[in-house]
């Protein structure tokens, strides 16, 4: 992993330590209503990654179709910002060799332990391993290179260079890139704040607001716990994602030397978000 000189306050994950002002709207106000007792973390860190992990770690979401995709390109696969697996298992489940890139050794562990409970054939194949998506080295090259999730919009316009740079580095000629992005010519509008009450398979009940203006560039998802008790400490968990639409994305891809070879769009996630998956290679 790189390590940047910085002066803004940096979790263990990599992540920007988040502060009350990052959190918009009735989200916000909520968190100020717990004063001191709120205590703010970032959704991929110590205590966020296994709320991530409990909410998203193993939904099915865009599964299906990257497995489609995938089957049809040989060799190996890199799946980039593999949190705690939610790809990387079905990866690995097609019996091809994975390795997953991951910045926060929260959903690293998180990871790991999923792959102790595999089957060892499975677990054999899989190499885990801390770098930073926006600039990696691997020294190898795959069939596939995979990035789910829209994570790609967690990344700034630098970010995504260092990212489009290290992917053309890493493919195998004739590889894909294969990533997700909103795809705002399907994405309903509405209000700019969304408040949902959520119960995972767990039985974790968490109250989920989305804040999102498209014209401001980003959203940001909080949650709380859905009941909060009268006193002591109340973990609030967020992340500021920007929205990259795929026009966007498609021009910074050409400039980076990529071109679409399809675009499937994907399911749509809760009221707004529809969500596109890019199948690209490197311009010949
Ligand atoms: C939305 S989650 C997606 C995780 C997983 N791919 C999935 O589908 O559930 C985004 C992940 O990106 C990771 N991440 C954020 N910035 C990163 C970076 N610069 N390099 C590598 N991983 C990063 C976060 O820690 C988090 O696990």
């Amino acid at each position: 992993m790189t390590t940047t000189l910085t002066t803004t306050p940096m979790s263990e994950a990599g992540h920007r330590l988040p502060t009350p002002a990052d959190v918009p709207g009735r989200a916000g106000e909520l968190l100020a209503s717990l004063g001191e007792r709120a205590v703010l973390c970032d959704l991929y860190d110590a205590v966020g990654a296994s709320v991530y992990h409990d909410l998203a770690g193993t939904g099915t979401h865009e599964v299906r179709e990257l497995l489609a995709l995938v089957r049809r390109i040989p060799g190996p696969v890199l799946d980039l910002a593999a949190g705690s697996g939610r790809l990387t298992l079905p990866l690995l489940a097609l019996g091809r060799e994975v390795t997953a890139l991951e910045l926060s050794p929260y959903m690293l562990e998180l990871l790991d332990r999923r792959l102790a409970d595999a089957p060892p054939a499975l677990r054999g194949r899989c190499l885990p391993v801390r770098a930073d998506m926006s600039d990696f080295a691997l020294g190898r090259r795959f069939g596939a290179i995979v990035l789910g999730t829209t994570t790609i919009s967690l990344l700034d316009a630098e970010g995504r260079q260092g990212l489009y740079r290290a992917v053309r580095e890493h493919l195998e000629p004739g590889g894909r890139f294969l990533l997700s992005t909103v795809d705002m010519t399907a994405t309903a509008s509405g209000p700019a704040e969304v408040d949902m009450e959520i119960v995972t398979d767990s039985g974790r009940a968490y109250r989920l607001f989305e804040h999102w203006t498209p014209d401001a560039g980003s959203r940001t998802v909080t949650l709380f716990p859905a009941v909060t008790a009268a006193t002591g400490p109340v973990q609030v968990c967020t992340t500021t994602i920007g929205v990259l639409p795929a026009e966007l994305l498609e021009a910074e891809l050409a400039a980076a030397g990529f071109s679409v070879r399809s675009r499937h769009p994907l399911p749509a996630v809760g009221e707004r978000h529809h969500d596109v998956l890019l199948e690209t290679e490197v311009t010949p």
